[in-house]
């Protein structure tokens, strides 16, 4: 199975709200660690680096990590991202909750992301830094009907934004729009992890 991965991000939002903690679900990767392992102290201990890294890294958004797995050959490597447009405070915030959701929600998995509105958390014992993965994506619909000039719109809007956000500097990609179609309001949003 390929390791998950979450490069790109693309969050849309018609004014009204879309309320959903999970989208839809964590992914727990297929194979295990074993319990009180040296992978698991190794694992608990990136985690909990989030609340002591500084908040430079943290106020662009980003987090990464990685450490060998002392006695095995493996090392252990974790990326996490908020919505660029959080403050250090509410990315770590977020973070620290993801990372103690993900733990509990895939025990022994030794790689596993679980993507939440404003955050995202990943680790594997595979080298995911840097690389970019499709899979597993997520796709969440808002049930309000919207005109055919908002969905044309949307498009154009989403094209320009993927460039804008892709060419943004090197520790932050991410780019935000608004645009009027008729009456209605048009918000959206891209990002990329900066590696
Ligand atoms: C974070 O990822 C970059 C590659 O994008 C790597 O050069 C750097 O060493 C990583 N940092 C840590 C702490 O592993
Ligand atoms: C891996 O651990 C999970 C969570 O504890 C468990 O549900 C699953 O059966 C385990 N898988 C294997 C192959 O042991
Ligand atoms: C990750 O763990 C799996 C399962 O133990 C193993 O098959 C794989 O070779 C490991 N990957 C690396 C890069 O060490
Ligand atoms: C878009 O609208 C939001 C909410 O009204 C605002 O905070 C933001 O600055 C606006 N502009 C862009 C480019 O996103």
């Amino acid at each position: 199975m390929d390791p998950p991965n979450l490069l790109l991000l693309l969050l849309l939002t018609f004014a009204s709200t879309i309320n959903a903690q999970y989208l839809p679900e964590p992914f727990c990767g297929s194979t295990n660690f074993t319990a009180d392992s040296a992978y698991q102290t190794t694992l608990t201990n990136l985690l909990s680096s989030i609340s002591t890294t500084d908040s430079l890294s943290l106020t662009y958004g980003f987090f990464n990590a990685s450490s060998a797995v002392s006695g095995t050959s493996q090392t252990l490597y974790v990326i996490d991202s908020c919505r660029g447009d959080l403050t250090a405070k509410n990315c770590r915030t977020c973070l620290e909750a993801s990372a103690s959701d993900i733990r509990r929600l895939c025990p022994l998995q030794k790689e596993a992301f679980l993507y939440s509105e404003n955050c995202i958390v990943r680790y594997s014992n595979a080298s995911i830094f840097s690389t970019v993965e499709t899979e597993p994506n997520y796709i969440m619909y808002n049930h309000n009907d919207v005109s055919i000039q908002v969905t044309y719109k949307l498009g154009t809007q989403m094209e320009d934004l993927r460039g804008e956000a892709a060419g943004g500097g090197s520790l932050r990609k991410f780019a935000t729009r608004n645009v009027s179609v008729g009456s209605d309001m048009l918000y959206a949003m891209a990002q990329c992890t900066p590696d």
